[in-house]
């Protein structure tokens, strides 16, 4: 394992493997003293309920602690240099988990830090969120190169750790997003790279129905991300075709499961319907964060 984990493009197959053994492992007795005495320090730039708490409880499970600082505390990248603020938290912590705005942001905190930088979600990535994710699909489906992700909405920080991790492992998935709101260009082509490598498909499209049809799994996410809220108005609009709901699943593959790594906006990029149906797998998503970061704290910190 690598000392960070930044993006999803940093962590390599055989370890993806590592964590979901590990995940699963301590998804049935939570509590293992794997990092006792540790102290992980939590930088929030941004509100957060899932990651946040998940960090906290997980290390309180595996007999660590978190210490949470907020954005007034550490006033990331304004305060003082983000490599002094790196140097210093390397001599008091074990690890830091960093939800910043800018990626840039994070990258500096771990090329600075000796200790393990974890990213917390950033403007350009969510790792955490798509390990979960498809360790969510995998406690279904083991045979991940045999699965097919829907993604439809915004091609954004969570779009690109999924790429990065379906990439690793071999998976197939179809983004569709609005015209303008494509993934990153060059985060798509390095995704691709690894694709033919592993023999995933990545493909992206405007046609929600294309990138549906005979998906096992459909992804969406909000239409505007943390950061964004100025464009709410324009993209509202943008991207007013692009909900998940059950006229949409009709064109997906039997028994297609919904996924969304939450916050949720009922009636946006989702309809309440679907959000709560029986095909909604979004809370065992949510709940697999706590047992996939203790596995990724585990790993990173032995
Ligand atoms: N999915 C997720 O990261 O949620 P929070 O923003 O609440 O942490
Ligand atoms: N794309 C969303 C994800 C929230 C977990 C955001 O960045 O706000």
């Amino acid at each position: 394992m690598n000392k960070d984990l930044i993006s999803g493009f940093d962590i390599e197959t055989t370890d993806i493997q590592k964590v979901f053994a590990r995940a699963a492992q301590l998804k049935k007795q939570k509590r293992q003293p794997l990092l006792t005495g540790k102290i992980i320090g939590l930088i929030f730039q941004k509100p957060s309920v899932r990651t946040r708490v998940s960090f906290e409880v997980a290390a309180e499970h595996l007999g660590a602690r978190c210490i949470y600082l907020a954005p007034e505390d550490v006033k990331l990248g304004q305060r003082e240099p983000i490599t002094d603020v790196a140097r210093v938290l390397s001599r008091y912590l074990d690890a830091i988990v960093a939800r910043t705005f800018k990626h840039a942001h994070v990258e500096e905190l771990a090329q600075a830090a000796d200790i393990a930088v974890i990213n917390g979600l950033s403007d350009l990535y969510h790792p955490c969120q798509a390990l979960a994710d498809i360790f969510t699909i995998y406690e279904r489906k083991s045979e991940l190169d045999k699965v097919k992700i829907a993604f439809i909405g915004d091609g954004n920080n969570v779009l690109h750790s999924l790429l990065a991790i379906t990439a690793k492992t071999g998976m197939t998935l179809s983004a569709a997003t609005p015209k303008g709101y494509e993934p990153d260009r060059n985060i798509f082509k390095a995704a691709q790279n690894i694709a033919k490598k592993t023999g995933a498909s990545l493909t992206h499209t405007n046609d929600i129905q294309a990138a549906v049809n005979g998906a096992d799994f459909v992804y969406t996410d909000v239409w505007t991300s943390m950061g964004q809220e100025k464009e709410r108005k324009k993209r509202m609009r943008d991207f007013k075709k692009f909900q998940v709901n059950s006229r949409l699943l009709k064109s997906a593959g039997k028994g297609c499961l919904v996924m969304h790594c939450m916050p949720v906006h009922r009636g946006e990029e989702i309809s309440a319907e679907v959000m709560d149906s029986k095909h909604s797998i979004v809370y065992e998503q949510a709940e697999n964060r706590l047992h996939v970061q203790k596995a990724v704290m585990a790993l990173l910190l032995k």
